[in-house]
């Protein structure tokens, strides 16, 4: 077997915070009418196409966010969407820094457009890259980075 047939097939997590459960019904002037499943359904098969195994996760709840960062510490990356905790969550910050695993920070709107409350991200600074107004589109390019960092290109 050739060294590139026995290269590990990377696993990326694709993990969405409070609200976003309501995608497709929540604020669609900002948000949109794409649904969550949808959203996961595209990175999913994006994922696929590129290689990759893509595992979704949602929670309401920053302790379950908290330890869904840490058992991520054996795959090739992280997509996160924190919601709100992009703004305020120390705890999600450490765990995203605790583990040595490539993170890009996505939002669907344009953060920097909104309220001054949403435009300072604590996780940001901890993370490899940032999305942020890009619709769902950006989900595709935070995919992309992550895998590229995860491959040491980037
Ligand atoms: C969001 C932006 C956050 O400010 C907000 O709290 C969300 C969604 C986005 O994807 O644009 O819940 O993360």
């Amino acid at each position: 077997m050739s060294a590139a047939a026995a290269a590990p097939r990377p696993a990326v997590l694709l993990l969405h915070g409070p609200n976003l459960n309501l995608l497709g019904e929540r604020d669609p002037a900002q948000y949109g009418t794409t649904t969550l499943a949808d959203i996961e359904k595209r990175v999913t098969n994006l994922g696929a196409d590129l290689g990759a195994d893509v595992v979704c996760a949602q929670s309401n709840h920053e302790g379950v966010l908290v330890e869904q960062v840490h058992a991520a510490r054996s795959m090739a990356g992280i997509v996160l969407n924190p919601g709100a905790f992009a703004h305020y969550s120390i705890a999600l910050r450490d765990a995203v820094d605790a583990v040595d695993v490539p993170c890009v920070e996505i939002h669907i709107s344009n953060v920097h457009a909104r309220e001054e409350f949403r435009h300072r991200s604590v996780i940001a600074p901890v993370a490899q890259g940032y999305i942020s107004g890009f619709g769902v589109d950006g989900y595709d390019l935070a995919l992309r980075g992550v895998l590229l960092r995860a491959a040491g290109t980037r």
